[in-house]
């Protein structure tokens, strides 16, 4: 009997060939673009012994009961595992594989242009060039703050944190701070000082989010971080929307608490186009593209397709989450 593979979207194709020359496996695929409605999806996972998923496909004891205990492994294509209960998963003896390290460097690079896009107020000037708002080169008109000289602040100085320190630090920053659990060997390469988040916040002329999203870091980005920081400077996330409270975000962009904020995560996402943060100039919202690179997607599929097929085989993952 072959064994049973669902795949929950359509995914680059370096992924799906990798299944299929595998040939002994029953692949069945949610071949869209667009998200499989629920019931689809508990459907589509009924005795499979391995599922390829998102990070928008909530993996919970629900959909863990409807595949069955034929589940030997789910492989995400991401880094973040936050729409995975880990625990049901791990009393279940299922094993996980994701995507870390191949989405490094899309990642900081997406979050450095996220940067200088609210600090240098592009969607602004692109939305003044065409409204006819530009009329003349005027001195004091779209000014913004520039990285050179400054202080920037990372929030979690993990693979992603760090790829984007090193970047930032080409630019001319003059001190990198990090927070997190715990003081990090590596810093140094960034000249990196481990200080309590407090101080992080209140000396950061740029800080950048780049943590997972724990119980700790859940809300982490409240009124009192906000208030904490200087009004001049710049806010920036790319790790989980649901780090950062949005309510106490509005406040502190609309009320000039801080000066600007650049995110290419939100809660929910899709963010609605009707949300609030999307009527401020002064908010950049990206709809989570960090690793939307043509060969990063492609890589991140390959692997995907080669922690699932470990998985079912039994063998190595090359990338197994041990947890
Ligand atoms: C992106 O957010 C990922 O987790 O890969
Ligand atoms: C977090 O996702 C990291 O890889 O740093």
């Amino acid at each position: 009997k072959l064994m049973k593979v669902f795949i929950t979207r359509r995914i680059p194709p370096e992924g799906a060939k990798l299944l299929s020359q595998a040939g002994v496996y029953e692949v069945a695929q949610w071949d869209s673009d667009e998200p499989v409605p629920r019931a689809e999806l508990l459907k589509g996972v009924e005795g499979a012994h391995g599922i390829l998923c998102l990070l928008s496909d909530k993996i919970d004891a629900e959909l863990l009961d409807a595949a069955g205990p034929n589940l030997k492994v789910i492989s995400t294509l991401s880094v973040g595992f936050d729409h995975m209960a880990m625990d049901e998963i791990k009393k279940r003896g299922i094993r996980v594989g994701y995507t870390p390290d191949v989405l490094t460097d899309a990642t900081a690079e997406l979050t450095v242009a996220l940067l200088l896009a609210a600090a240098r107020r592009l969607p602004e000037g692109v939305e003044e060039v065409k409204n006819g708002g530009w009329s003349s080169w005027k001195p004091l008109w779209l000014c913004g703050y520039g990285l050179s000289g400054s202080t920037v602040g990372v929030v979690g100085l993990g693979r992603i944190g760090l790829a984007i320190a090193k970047r930032l630090k080409a630019f001319g920053v003059k001190r990198t701070l990090y927070s997190g659990r715990t003081a990090k060997a590596y810093a140094g390469e960034v000249g990196g000082e481990f200080v309590p988040l407090d101080t992080l916040v209140a000396e950061s002329d740029f800080v950048v989010v780049s943590c997972s999203l724990t119980p700790d870091t859940k809300g982490m980005c409240d009124q009192a971080f906000f208030n904490k920081m200087k009004k001049t400077a710049v806010f920036v996330n790319s790790s989980r929307g649901t780090v950062v409270n949005q309510e106490d975000l509005y406040q502190a962009l609309s009320t000039g608490q801080i000066a600007a904020a650049g995110l290419d995560v939100t809660t929910p996402e899709p963010l609605p186009t009707d949300h609030p943060l999307l009527t401020l100039k002064n908010c950049v919202v990206l709809p989570h593209i960090g690793s939307a690179t043509y060969s990063t997607r492609g890589v991140m599929a390959e692997l995907s397709a080669q922690n699932l097929l470990g998985g079912l085989q039994g063998t190595d993952m090359p990338s197994e989450l041990t947890f």
